[in-house]
């Protein structure tokens, strides 16, 4: 009795120390100019989400909120579903954002709040906030970033312990973030080679739906790291609210999506702890990918311009600097080019007004030249058959020409059939006890091996400093991780696809470092990377090998929902000769315009429309590269497609409109631009005319208000098949 008293009263002391900590109920306030992520601690101590929505509009507001008003369906008060980075074996029944088998080999981790800080950092505020299990030295460091003014938060979380030994890591999520709606459709963007960001909505069942892929290293090619939902209703472009992220990794990743017994939903980002336990060692930091988002209450379209915006400002290399134009010789020669072949391309590039020929694949590998894409990759000397002088031969040519010169790369892989796998076998990821399988002939080297990560740069910086007049990077990646076994990592392979991306980076960041002002083109057989820290390194990237215009429309469309055009490099090929080069440049010119065809296989007239479409391109490019972008008119909803973009001093603006295959006597819709000032004058002209064709616009030369642009719109769709107008705008 006397026993049970003295434990009673113990613990009343304990549950009041805690209460009276609690009482402090301490409210994080995570801010952008239009969204609010309230955290809250609990009377247990531990960190929950409080609020996550628009931005409230007086700060005394957020006292009224606590995370225990979200009752279970019992009736009974709940912590299930809002806490902030819910851990394994705790009395949440769902999915958890970590999972650590201690030492001892308890698999539970409960973090209670310790401490935080908020601090200015360039176009926001940083939010970090330490978290430590009670029972465990096991610390969690959840940090945020609120950029205001672009309305993007992005939060990455840093894990450590000091157990005697490692621990092992199961789970490891970037963020956990929660809502409670009446429904919730999610919006995926799936791939494959030659059929990139492909955009199917769904709506979210009680249940699991997880996006994630296993491909290692050319990791997006099959589902791209990002996601949209759209809350009460599916996703829309210009109204409702939905939330947009993204995770920066390169790597495998996983989202879950999981809808709880009272409706409520969750979203994990995280690296895909597929075959990935990961033994943490005592002090190491664990850091995760950045999860960057936005939320957006007038849909999409307004939380794609938010997240353009802020990349070109704060994420995405040189974001804020110019863009060259190129010919790309890839679709033209392949592999068969010598000297005075490319010299002769660098005229004509010269000829096109572009600015930069660009050097693809087939230049290296002498013992096993680079002749197909059966050997050399991994033997970065010059191939002296093809191009007996080498590089400097290569720059001296351009700067003849007239333009810059820049080269492709795929660093990160070897074919069997080369020099580099004959001297270093176990660089390659293969298994030592089973056949080998091959994508593409090749095998992908180990990064998480520093020395390998030591040749991998060497290769970059060697090219580089011995050619200061290489003036742009195409990097390619075209295996994903076949045979997962890593001979340097021995007995710690669950850390194979963790750290081969980290090696990844850190032979990327010192190419940015050491070589800051070389543009980079991030390519991997298409587009299956596209990923916010990969683009840290990178200028721009390749969407995809499809370059059949009529796909183009709908591969661009997707990738528009998360990146810039600045970032979206799109070349006119010969792919789909049934649309006029007309069409194909005029989709190439949304994005970063680039050439990849053979230009004596051009007529007269289509060359002199190359020619004015470039420079039309280039005098538009504070409108396309770094204006607002608005798409108007989805493919996806119709047989045609529409965007505008406008220019910050809102006196320029471009319109590009598509005819795909129009039905007889469809509806024909006048398109209405967005972003214009409505009291602003405009001159309507089209551009991008074939030689010796006028404008068949009726609106074309005259002028319009902003208002009437934007209200009335334009007669711009016709009924012709594969058709475009460009029209450009400007204030008078
Ligand atoms: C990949 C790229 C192409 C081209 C080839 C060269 O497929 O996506 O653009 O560079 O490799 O082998």
């Amino acid at each position: 009795m006397k026993h049970s008293l003295l434990f009673t009263l113990l613990f009343g002391m304990i549950l009041i120390c805690q209460n009276t900590n609690g009482a402090e109920r301490k409210l994080i306030r995570i801010s952008t100019n239009q969204t609010d992520l309230i955290l809250q601690v609990g009377e247990n101590g531990r960190l929950y989400q409080s609020y996550f929505g628009e931005k409230l509009r007086h700060a005394s507001d957020m006292e009224a909120l606590s995370w225990d008003i979200h009752a279970a369906s019992d009736g009974s008060v709940s912590q299930r579903g809002w806490e902030v980075y819910s851990g394994s074996g705790n009395e949440d029944f769902f999915e958890p954002a970590i999972a650590i088998t201690h030492t001892d080999g308890n698999p539970s981790t409960w973090f209670y709040y310790v401490s935080s800080t908020q601090q200015p950092v360039p176009g926001g505020t940083q939010t970090d906030i330490t978290l430590r299990d009670d029972q465990y030295p096991v610390e969690v460091t959840l940090h945020y970033v609120a950029y205001a003014e672009e309305n993007v938060i992005k939060t990455w979380s840093e894990i450590r312990h000091e157990e005697k030994k490692p621990i092992r890591l199961s789970a490891y999520a970037s963020a956990m973030l929660y809502f409670c709606r009446n429904s919730y459709y999610l919006t995926e963007f799936s791939s494959d080679w030659a059929k990139e960001a492909q955009m199917s909505s769904q709506r979210l069942q009680p249940g699991k739906k997880i996006l994630d892929t296993k491909l290692g290293s050319r990791a997006a090619m099959h589902m791209h790291p990002f996601f949209m939902v759209g809350m009460n209703q599916p996703a829309q472009e210009r109204q409702g609210e939905v939330l947009m992220g993204t995770l920066g990794w390169t790597g495998n990743f996983r989202f879950t999506f999981e809808v709880d017994n009272v409706g409520n939903l969750r979203v994990i980002p995280a690296i895909n702890p597929y075959a990935s336990v990961y033994s943490l060692q005592p002090n190491e930091v664990f850091t995760t990918p950045e999860f960057i988002f936005t939320l957006s209450t007038e849909g999409t379209g307004q939380g794609s311009r938010n997240l353009q915006a802020w990349a070109r400002r704060y994420q995405l290399k040189d974001g804020m600097g110019d863009r060259m134009t190129l010919l790309n010789n890839w679709e033209n020669t392949a592999f068969d080019f010598d000297q005075s072949l490319l010299a002769g391309l660098m005229k004509e590039a010269k000829d096109l007004g572009v600015d930069m020929f660009l050097l693809d694949d087939g230049w290296f590998g002498n013992k096993y030249p680079r002749n197909n894409d059966r050997a050399g990759l991994g033997d970065w000397e010059v191939n002296r058959t093809k191009l007996p002088e080498g590089i400097p031969a290569l720059t001296q040519a351009a700067q003849e020409a007239g333009v810059k010169f820049g080269i492709w790369i795929e660093p990160e892989m070897v074919n069997p059939k080369s020099e580099l796998y004959e001297r270093h076998p176990d660089w390659a990821i293969h298994y030592p006890n089973r056949e080998t399988y091959y994508y593409r002939n090749q095998l992908v080297l180990d990064l998480s091996n520093p020395e390998v990560q030591e040749y991998v740069y060497g290769v970059v910086d060697k090219l580089l400093t011995e050619n200061p007049d290489i003036a742009y990077f195409k990097w390619d990646c075209n295996s994903p991780i076949t045979n997962i076994y890593s001979p340097y990592l021995k007995e710690r392979q669950g850390q194979l696809y963790i750290d081969h991306v980290r090696g990844v980076y850190n032979v990327m960041r010192r190419v940015k470092e050491n070589h800051p002002a070389t543009p980079m083109m991030l390519c991997s057989g298409g587009g299956a990377r596209c990923d916010y820290e990969a683009l840290k390194y990178f200028t721009e990237f390749w969407c995809s090998d499809n370059t059949d215009p009529v796909e183009r429309l709908y591969i661009q469309w997707g990738f528009s929902h998360f990146f810039p055009a600045k970032a979206m490099c799109a070349h006119v090929t010969s792919w789909n000769k049934a649309a006029s080069v007309k069409f194909r440049t005029d989709v190439a010119s949304m994005c970063k315009l680039g050439f990849d065809i053979g230009l004596k296989d051009l007529s007269a007239d289509e060359l002199e429309y190359c020619r004015e479409a470039v420079v039309n391109w280039k005098r538009l490019k504070p409108a396309i590269l770094d204006g607002t972008q608005y798409r108007l008119v989805s493919p996806y909803e119709g047989n045609h497609m529409a965007v505008n973009y406008v220019d910050a001093s809102q006196e320029k603006a471009v319109l590009f409109v598509y005819d795909i295959h129009p039905r007889y006597q469809e509806k024909l819709l006048p398109v209405k631009l967005q972003g214009l000032d409505p009291d602003k004058m405009y001159r309507v002209e089209e551009i991008n005319l074939m030689p010796g064709t006028t404008s068949t616009l009726k609106a074309h030369g005259r002028i319009f208000s902003g208002d009437y642009l934007m209200k009335a719109g334009l007669d711009v769709f016709t009924f012709g098949q594969i058709q475009s107008r460009v029209v450009e705008l400007t204030a008078q």
